[in-house]
């Protein structure tokens, strides 16, 4: 049993106060593989992991945070102190789910001892219980270094966005014979070095339901394949805060525009001063007036 922080969702206001709970582990999500499909959301809120951790089997801390959080232009300037900030926070909102932190780029592909430093740094300072790394057979060597030193990986394979400026953009990967070969070399070569789960993202179908039947690792996919062994979305772009819904994409709510009543709904009573009302206010106690001289 251990014991974290469950945040009192009664205010905005509220503390963390501890309580002891059993959190999902690595190798129950390892064991899951060919059965029940592993759920995993991206996170980088603690209130959003909250809400999401009863539902979700593994949360991840993604450096898409970068343009979804912090307005960058792609993954490639985030820094490993956003990724512990956030991680932290994700792991103090969540009570179950496994927390999984990206390695942002250049933190991690000099050598396997860079990798090193940067992933244990994280997992110290978060409390999250592995990371994920992106690449394929260049990567694999760094894969067995951190996982033969006890740090759980997530490997990430296909599009991988940390590698836009190579690729060239965010289309789908494996549509040429020779890419496709390529992938699943890259996929099989990161799971023999011993990860534990596999992202593959934006690939063409056939090659995701492939490297599911070809890998021991837990596959998650997103823009990949319903056969993988599990899903994972962008938090953000599930719940409908963008107004580009891409191909791999399903909304499941439209968050934007109920943002947007709100925020215009506030907008209009602070105008008309309707807000504060009287229920919102505090006054002196009758008492007090009472005793006045
Ligand atoms: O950074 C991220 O959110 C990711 C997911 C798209 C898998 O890597």
């Amino acid at each position: 049993m251990s014991t974290t922080y469950t945040l009192d969702t009664s205010t905005s206001r509220a503390n963390p106060t501890p309580t002891p709970v059993r959190r999902l582990s690595v190798p129950a999500i390892a064991a899951r593989k060919g059965k029940e499909p592993v759920v995993m959301l991206t996170a980088y809120t603690a209130r959003f992991a909250q809400l999401f951790d009863p539902h979700c089997d593994m949360l991840l801390v993604g450096d898409s945070l970068g343009q979804v959080i912090y307005g960058l232009p792609s993954t490639v300037p985030v820094t490993v102190e956003m990724m512990i900030n956030h991680g932290a926070a994700v792991v103090r909102g969540s009570y179950r789910s496994v927390v999984i932190v990206d390695l942002p780029f250049g933190s991690y592909e000099a050598s396997p001892e860079q990798a090193f430093a940067t992933a244990s740094r994280i997992l110290k300072e978060t409390g999250a219980a592995g990371v994920k790394l992106e690449g394929g057979e260049a990567m694999a060597p760094t894969v067995r270094f951190l996982v033969e030193r006890g740090i759980p990986v997530v490997g990430h394979v296909g599009l991988t966005p940390q590698a836009v400026n190579a690729l060239g953009g965010y289309g789908a990967r494996g549509k040429s014979e020779a890419e496709r070969a390529k992938i699943l070399r890259d996929a099989k070569a990161v799971c023999e070095a011993g990860a534990f789960a596999l992202v593959i993202e934006g690939v063409v179908e056939p090659l995701a339901v492939e490297i599911t039947n070809s890998v021991t690792a837990v596959t998650i996919g997103i823009g990949a394949s319903a056969a993988c062994d599990g899903q994972v979305l962008v938090s953000e772009d599930m719940l409908g805060l963008f107004d580009r819904v891409p191909r791999f994409v399903r909304r499941f709510y439209n968050l934007a525009e109920n943002l947007d009543a709100a925020a215009r709904a506030f907008a209009e009573a602070v105008r008309d001063r309707s807000f504060p009302g009287a229920d919102n206010l505090y006054q002196i106690p009758a008492e007090s007036l009472a005793r006045k001289p």
